[in-house]
């Protein structure tokens, strides 16, 4: 069984999601399917999938005018919620420090965070892929964890770019993140990989060892592009 979460980044609509819930329902799969959508479009029936927020305040409630706090995401049904994604890291400053905080909020509220990391073109070619895909986990990671956390390795060179690292990168990227989880008491955690993830090398990426399932951004924004995705794993 293979967890596949889709990341709708600020696209689509509250139609368009239960267009996507409504051609989720007759797909035959065991996996997890979970949709993390814009917060405007939480609260909805979402059938047999689960939905999930792209980020969430760090503080609990209080004047933090524009921040949703992970209790008013549990109070929409939220079950999941990305944190730390490379965007976020990127366009508004987020540390592994901002995202430890950010994960064990949502903890604290009975939601499940799917921490992302993973490296910049600038540090792959500088030979420090491992050092920040390593550093990422442990200082992102909340410490004395005793909830189900899940976590996204997605190469920030490669999202939307439609370049996927090599196997062999995929699978000493994964493994060397199984590697670290376990170190922290928390082995078993599910792993996915992020970044340009399409119908036509979902199977592939997910046989890798160590890749429990995917985070799929704009393929999973249309059923007919997300649905082979689902289905293209046992
Ligand atoms: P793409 O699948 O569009 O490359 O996006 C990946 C991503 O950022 C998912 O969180």
């Amino acid at each position: 069984m293979k967890f596949i979460a889709g990341n709708w980044k600020m696209n689509g609509s509250r139609a368009a999601l239960q267009t996507m819930i409504d051609a989720l329902r007759d797909v035959d799969t065991k996996n997890t399917v979970v949709l993390c959508v814009p917060y405007t479009m939480l609260g909805a029936d979402a059938g047999r999938a689960a939905l999930g927020a792209q980020d969430v305040s760090m503080h609990h409630h209080g004047a933090f005018t524009g921040e949703v706090s992970a209790e008013m995401l549990r109070d929409v049904n939220a079950k999941y919620v990305i944190v730390g994604h490379s965007e976020r890291r990127q366009y508004h400053g987020e540390t592994n420090d901002m995202v430890r905080e950010k994960a064990a909020a949502a903890i604290a509220a009975g939601i499940t965070p799917i921490i992302c990391v993973g490296e910049t073109m600038d540090e792959k070619q500088a030979g420090k892929t491992m050092a920040i895909i390593e550093s990422g986990v442990r200082e992102s990671v909340p410490e004395n964890v005793d909830a189900p956390i899940v976590i996204a390795y997605e190469p920030r060179w490669a999202i939307g770019a439609g370049l996927t690292p090599t196997a062999d990168e995929i699978a000493a990227a994964h493994t060397l993140i199984a590697d670290t989880l376990k170190s922290m008491g928390l082995a078993g955690t599910p792993v996915l990989y992020g970044a340009s993830v399409k119908g036509n090398n979902a199977a592939e990426i997910m046989s890798i060892p160590n890749v429990d399932g995917v985070l799929v951004g704009g393929a999973s924004l249309k059923p007919d592009d997300f649905i082979p995705i689902i289905t293209s794993v046992k």
